[in-house]
């Protein structure tokens, strides 16, 4: 079995570990209707938007941040994951996303009423 430390030793090139965390959040949009709706349709983007733009201008240059594709969970949305934690969270107030900032990318504190248990049926 090939681990990590392998990986690095038989390549040509280093990989640098950029961020210390990573923002995966979920920006697909369905139609309205849609019978397996969607984060976007959930009010995302917006969110998603304020998140990015936070992420930015508190200088969190150590925080990744992707506007991704569906997470897999899409009635349970807007949904977003922060790892190496893999904390998911469920935004749903540009408050919300404050308080995400503030409490876990800044001072890495889970924001307990905003985290959300996911599991598959
Ligand atoms: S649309 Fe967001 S998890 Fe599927």
């Amino acid at each position: 079995m090939t681990d990590q430390a392998d990986i690095a030793q038989d390549s040509d090139f280093e990989l640098p570990q950029v961020y210390k965390r990573h923002v995966f959040a979920c920006s697909t949009q369905r139609p309205p209707g849609h019978p397996r709706g969607s984060c976007g349709a959930a009010g995302a983007l917006p969110l998603w938007d304020r998140l990015g733009k936070k992420i930015e201008t508190e200088g969190l240059a150590e925080t990744g941040f992707t506007a991704s594709g569906c997470l897999s969970f899409c009635k349970a949305g807007p949904l977003m994951v922060v790892y190496p934690e893999g904390v998911w969270y469920r935004p749903t107030t540009p408050e919300d996303i404050d308080e995400i900032v503030e409490q876990h990318l800044k001072r890495d504190q889970l924001v307990d009423r905003l985290a959300v248990v996911l599991t598959r049926r």
